[in-house]
């Protein structure tokens, strides 16, 4: 099986960490410390092992982090001045309220409330419309954002392109569609934004120079929908039972990867592919939120 066509997700977050690491050293000696605080509503296992990974990344670049737990049951009002609070706080530069959050609570309502300026996550509207018009000022969700950057610094040509998106999502599939096909020397895709009532799926893949998978169904994209030499991005992280396995469960992508591997160009290996460059843009971020509300000249 050949394994020189995988894009290596680590190794690319370590590039663009590098980068950030040098920007905070150069914000602290401007005496700007970035600051980023983590929200987390209820005990979602799944969260916990996200913001704890944000949280030792953080460390390592030199960003201070907090995380404020909140019970399940909080009010939703209490959340928000929680989130006023934050905004009002200098010292913060960067705030990410962890989805999912509990029902009773109003996810847009919650990402409309964390101001503009701090919204390291790119859900705030304003952020979601700077995407759409293409301005450069604003925040871009970090799990497309990381994609892109995947695409690019692993040399796959973008312009022109035929882009599948599996997905309609707001935290992946919509911005992703946002990012490529904006007018520009880094995206000019012809993008198509698949989803459950897509008629012809397969066929859609199929003529794709690059699928991106963030349809949450396991392995869902099999051999016979990707165009031998594409490039598949693999958003997904979807549990499946194994008894086997010391969980009960196992992890598995949206791509069949053993299947897939083999026709595709390049393709991200899952772990290890979108999941180190989600965190690797939200550490960019918040040292470009830093510069911002500081006024510093680190770019
Ligand atoms: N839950 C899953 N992905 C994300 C993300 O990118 N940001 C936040 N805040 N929650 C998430």
């Amino acid at each position: 099986m050949p394994a020189d066509n995988l894009i290596d997700g680590r190794a690319i977050a370590r590039e663009v960490h590098a980068e950030t690491e040098s920007r905070v050293a150069t914000l602290k000696s401007a005496g700007v410390e970035p600051g980023l605080v983590f929200v987390r509503v209820g005990e979602d296992s799944a969260s916990k092992v996200y913001v704890g990974m944000k949280e030792r990344t953080a460390a390592k670049l030199g960003i201070r982090s907090e995380t404020t737990v909140l019970p399940e049951d909080t009010p939703e009002a209490e959340l928000l001045k929680l989130l006023a609070k934050l905004n009002a706080d200098s010292s913060v530069h960067g705030v990410l309220v962890q989805a999912p959050l509990p029902r009773h609570i109003d996810e847009t309502k919650v990402f409309s409330t964390v101001s503009p300026s701090k919204d390291v996550d790119g859900f705030h509207p304003v952020n979601v419309g700077r995407l759409m018009l293409g301005e450069s000022g604003g925040f871009v969700p970090c799990t497309p954002g990381g994609v892109h950057e995947l695409l690019i610094r692993s040399g796959t040509p973008i312009d022109g392109a035929e882009v599948v998106i599996l997905g309609r999502g707001n935290i992946v599939g919509k911005p992703m569609a946002a990012i490529l096909c904006q007018k520009s020397g880094r995206a000019n895709a012809t993008v198509t934004l698949c989803h459950s009532r897509t008629r012809n799926v397969v066929e859609h893949c199929r003529r794709a120079d690059i699928v991106v998978a963030a349809i949450g169904k396991a392995e869902f994209v099999k051999a016979d929908m990707v165009k031998p030499g594409a490039t598949v991005i693999d958003v997904g992280v979807n549990r499946v039972d194994d008894p086997a396995a010391e969980k009960g469960y196992r992890l598995v992508g949206d791509v069949d990867f053993t299947a897939v591997q083999p026709i595709a160009g390049k393709i991200t290996p899952n772990p290890g592919g979108v999941g180190p460059m989600t965190i690797a843009m939200l550490m960019r971020n918040t040292v470009r939120a830093a510069v911002q509300q500081t006024g510093s000249g680190v770019q």
